[in-house]
């Protein structure tokens, strides 16, 4: 058993629980913003909400561990977030320009949408994000979710996948570099930007 099976949206309220765990450069955000829900309105909820096809889960018997959220194709996911999802975010969160603050500045990520896509990025046209609870970490449930969509995206034709960084999340940085991204054009030391190509076999 991998312990890893597609998301069931009986699962949404531990992976929002999750998000939130694991969202200030990998540690713990619960209490941080005004609303907790702005860490999974913006890093989680869309893409099980337009993807969920691209949404895995780590199990193993006892409910979701972790979990790694995608879209196969970014430049559509944008259009889709904006037509679908950004009204919906829009009536939750307020639009501060310019964001001062982090909670400012991640509800700014959630409203701005284009910022996803990224120069560099054309060859990796997915994009995921992943995230495994403190006492789930090192037991290979990473590798094995980023496995298993690399099967996914790679079964429809999907050449590669991208994801951003927290320059401060250097552990996340280690993790991906092990399994063999590397970045891309396009990243920056405050940006950084890494990929990998769905057939590579992690
Ligand atoms: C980053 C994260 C997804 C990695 O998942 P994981 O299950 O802990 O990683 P795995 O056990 O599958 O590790 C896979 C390989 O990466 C290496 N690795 C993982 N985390 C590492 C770290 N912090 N430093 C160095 N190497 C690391 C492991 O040693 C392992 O190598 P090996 O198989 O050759 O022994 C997980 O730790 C996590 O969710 N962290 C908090 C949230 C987060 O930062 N998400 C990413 C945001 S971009």
């Amino acid at each position: 058993m991998t312990g890893i099976r597609p998301y069931r949206p009986d699962d949404l309220e531990r992976l929002r629980e999750i998000c939130v765990r694991t969202a200030h450069a990998g540690q713990d955000a619960t209490g941080l913003f005004s609303d907790d829900s702005l860490w999974p309105a913006v890093f989680l909820d869309p893409y099980l909400e337009l993807d969920p096809g691209l949404a895995f889960v780590a199990d193993q018997g006892s409910g979701p561990l972790g979990y790694v959220v995608a879209t196969a194709d970014t430049g559509s996911f944008v259009e889709r977030y904006r037509a679908e999802w950004l009204p919906r975010l829009e009536e939750r969160f307020e639009h501060v320009q310019p964001p001062t603050g982090l909670e400012q500045q991640i509800a700014h990520l959630g409203l701005t949408p284009e910022r996803m896509l990224r120069a560099g990025a054309p060859g990796h046209p997915a994009h995921l994000h992943i995230d495994l609870l403190p006492e789930a970490q090192g037991r290979g449930l990473g590798r094995a979710l980023i496995r298993t969509l690399l099967a996914e995206l790679s079964s429809r034709g999907i050449r590669g996948v991208h994801l951003g960084i927290d320059p401060a999340n250097t552990g996340a940085r280690a993790f991906y570099e092990r399994l063999g991204f590397t970045e891309l054009r396009g990243s920056t030391p405050e940006e950084p930007l890494f990929g990998i190509a769905t057939d590579a076999g992690v």
